[in-house]
């Protein structure tokens, strides 16, 4: 496998390119399969609830990650989780071919950069990969305090807030 570094970009999701963002949410659904022990449909796929809201409420935002232009991955952030002006990201996901070749770190800091501000994310406490890649990233790109907090179980995990200044 080659490291060359890669072109790494955000796209918004169209509306009419939601079925293409269900497509790769059922990847993202299966790596989290291992993590939060989702079960398939009889159908054969996994059952997402939350895609709808980001082509209908204000506040959502959805983006394709693009590496060397094709498509490599997506965002979703949400701007009403803390009511407060904050945004959070809600779900994040870099195809298997790309990772560990930065994807992840550069597709954060375009997110961030686009609403310099308050941040909130989430990782569940046995996702390393995620774990790892946030705390690496947040450290690089807040300035100030970085406030942490545990979510208990059933899905226990952590909780980062931090600031992005504009650059
Ligand atoms: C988590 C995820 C987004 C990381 O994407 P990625 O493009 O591979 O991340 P990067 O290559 O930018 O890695 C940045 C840093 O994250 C950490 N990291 C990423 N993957 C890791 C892994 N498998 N094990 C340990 N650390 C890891 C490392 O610190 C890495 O820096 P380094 O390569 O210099 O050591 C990707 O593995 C993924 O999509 N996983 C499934 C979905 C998911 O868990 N999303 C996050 C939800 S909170």
């Amino acid at each position: 496998m080659t490291l060359a570094r890669v072109d790494v970009e955000l796209a918004a999701v169209a509306e009419a390119d939601k079925p293409v963002l269900a497509n790769v949410l059922q990847l993202y659904q299966y790596d989290f399969s291992e993590i939060r022990e989702l079960d398939l449909t009889p159908h054969g796929t996994f059952t997402y609830r939350y895609l709808d809201p980001y082509f209908t409420e204000p506040g959502r935002e959805a983006y394709f990650i693009t590496v060397d232009r094709t498509l490599g991955g997506f965002a979703l952030l949400r701007g009403d989780v803390d009511d407060d002006g904050s945004w959070n990201v809600a779900e994040f996901f870099v195809v298997r071919r790309h990772r560990r070749r930065g994807v992840g770190r550069r597709a954060a800091r375009l997110l961030f950069a686009r609403h310099p501000g308050e941040w909130t994310l989430s990782f569940d406490r046995n996702n390393a990969p995620a774990e790892s890649l946030w705390r690496s990233v947040v450290a690089e790109a807040a300035t100030g305090a970085i406030t942490e907090t545990e979510r208990p179980p059933p899905i226990a995990g952590t909780r980062l807030r931090f600031t992005v200044s504009a650059s």
